[in-house]
């Protein structure tokens, strides 16, 4: 009975551990793999603004074209800007060592990153940058304290002056009657080339990315697990005439 009880407590042990992290409020991020059209937009931002720091080094460019619906030709053009092959790794040329220096921390690779911190973290992390004198890069991040990372996407979004409201669902203020949450920025110390509702779009359409990124088999795995649960519903009917058959001389 002891065994019991003590293997018991190890097995929800692990859930508490989870359950203690993330401690910040996150706007909740929902992905979608089978949207393209997203996932597209995800990966021209991805090259655009992020690789210039960040590898995807365990994924490969044809692999991921194929995946998410962009001609093989049309994705070495426009979307490989190191001169690499469309076969091989999504690696960048930026030394570790060195940025270690410029930002504080080497920016990591990303290809695992929606398995490490979850879609809605980074949905509010890209959203979450605001204006700080007191940091180095003159940026803080709600999500992230003290992030070495500048604020890349600040020509997109532009730069705002107070913190963001993340994870908060809009609420009116009883006393001054604004509306809290709706909006995550209320002032804007540099405007954007974006309305708010753009950049979320943009924000969202990267950690979709991202979260492909992470499971690129997720769709392929879900369509077949539908072929598998029709297989073993015929096969039931087939195993259930063949056991009543084998039982009726028994009985
Ligand atoms: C100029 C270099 C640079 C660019 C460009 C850049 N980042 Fe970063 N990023 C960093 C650095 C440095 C860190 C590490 C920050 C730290 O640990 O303090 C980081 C951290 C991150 C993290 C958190 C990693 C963790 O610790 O879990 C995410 C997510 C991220 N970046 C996403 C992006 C995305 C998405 C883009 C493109 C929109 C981008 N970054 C562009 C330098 C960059």
């Amino acid at each position: 009975m002891r065994k019991l009880i003590v293997g018991l407590f190890m097995t929800v042990l692990p859930a508490l551990g989870l359950a203690a992290g993330g401690s910040v409020p996150l706007d909740p991020m929902e992905p979608d793999h089978t949207n393209e059209a997203s996932l597209q937009r995800g990966a021209a931002l991805f090259t655009n603004y992020c690789m210039g720091c960040h590898s995807l080094e365990y994924a490969r460019y044809k692999r991921v074209a194929d995946d998410i619906g962009i001609p093989v030709d049309l994705y070495e053009e426009n979307l490989i800007f190191t001169g690499a092959k469309i076969g091989e790794l999504m690696k960048i040329s930026m030394d570790k060592g060195m940025a270690a220096g410029w930002f504080g921390n080497a920016p990591p690779d990303l290809t695992l990153e929606s398995r490490l911190r979850g879609e809605s973290w980074i949905y509010s992390y890209l959203r979450g940058f605001y204006k700080d004198e007191s940091r180095p890069l003159g940026v803080n991040n709600v999500v992230f304290s003290n992030v070495g990372m500048p604020h890349v996407l600040v020509d997109l979004q532009g730069l705002c002056a107070v913190k963001p409201t993340i994870g908060e669902s809009a609420s009116v203020d009883p006393l001054s009657g604004n509306v809290r949450g709706g909006e995550a920025c209320t002032q804007w110390a540099i405007e954007g080339s974006m309305t708010s509702v753009e950049f979320d779009r943009a924000a969202y359409d990267l950690t979709n990315f991202l979260s492909y990124m992470g499971d690129p088999v997720k769709v392929e795995r879900e369509r077949l697990g539908i072929y598998v649960l029709i297989f073993i519903a015929i096969f039931f009917v087939f195993a259930y005439l063949l056991n009543r058959e084998y039982w009726k001389d028994v009985h």
